[in-house]
């Protein structure tokens, strides 16, 4: 149905979509949301290993840590091609990015840049009291750009 209305009217149509919240997105689009859902979960399960030692549940295991980490990193590295402007939408995946990362790139940038920077110094650290000094500034560097740019979950 859809591949019969004109180029041109799908043009207008993603633009009116936007509002309406319905989705049309190229291929490509859906290989940059499958990539960076991909980082994020793998940053989640670094926070579901990361958390409980925070927390004392779990003795600090920097082992562990580092697993998690790697994994997260490699997860991430491609990040700089993970928000290309047909992937706001897809007609076939669901996607809680918002039109905020494209419509404030500097804010998107800062708030990547501020996890980076976080993520970087977590890394970094060798014994628990450095895990501990700098693993809050990571939590808020999720935090603070889902608040912004990541809409609450459905
Ligand atoms: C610069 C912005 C930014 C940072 C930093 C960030 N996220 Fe996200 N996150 C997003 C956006 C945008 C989405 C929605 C992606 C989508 O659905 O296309 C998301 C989605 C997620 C998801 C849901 C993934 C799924 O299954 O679809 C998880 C889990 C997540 N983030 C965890 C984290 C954690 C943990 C951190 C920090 C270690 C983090 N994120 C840092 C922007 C960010």
């Amino acid at each position: 149905m859809i591949s019969k209305i004109s180029t041109g009217f799908m043009a207008g149509a993603v633009v009116l979509a936007l509002g309406a919240g319905v989705a049309y997105a190229a291929l490509a689009g859906d290989e940059a949301i499958t990539a960076r859902q991909t980082c994020m979960k793998a940053s989640g399960k670094a926070m579901g290993t990361m958390v409980p030692m925070i927390k004392g549940e779990k003795p600090y295991d920097a082992a562990a840590i580092k697993a998690v980490l790697d994994a997260d990193g490699a997860a991430c590295a491609k990040w700089a091609e993970f928000w290309p402007a047909d992937s706001m939408t897809s007609k076939t995946l669901k996607t809680r990015a918002l039109p905020a990362i494209w419509s404030d790139p500097k804010g998107f940038e800062a708030a990547g840049g501020t996890y980076y920077k976080a993520f970087t110094e977590l890394a970094a650290t060798t014994d628990e009291a450095g895990f501990k000094a700098k693993f809050p500034a990571l939590g808020a560097a999720c935090g603070g750009c889902h608040e912004k740019f990541r809409a609450p979950a459905p």
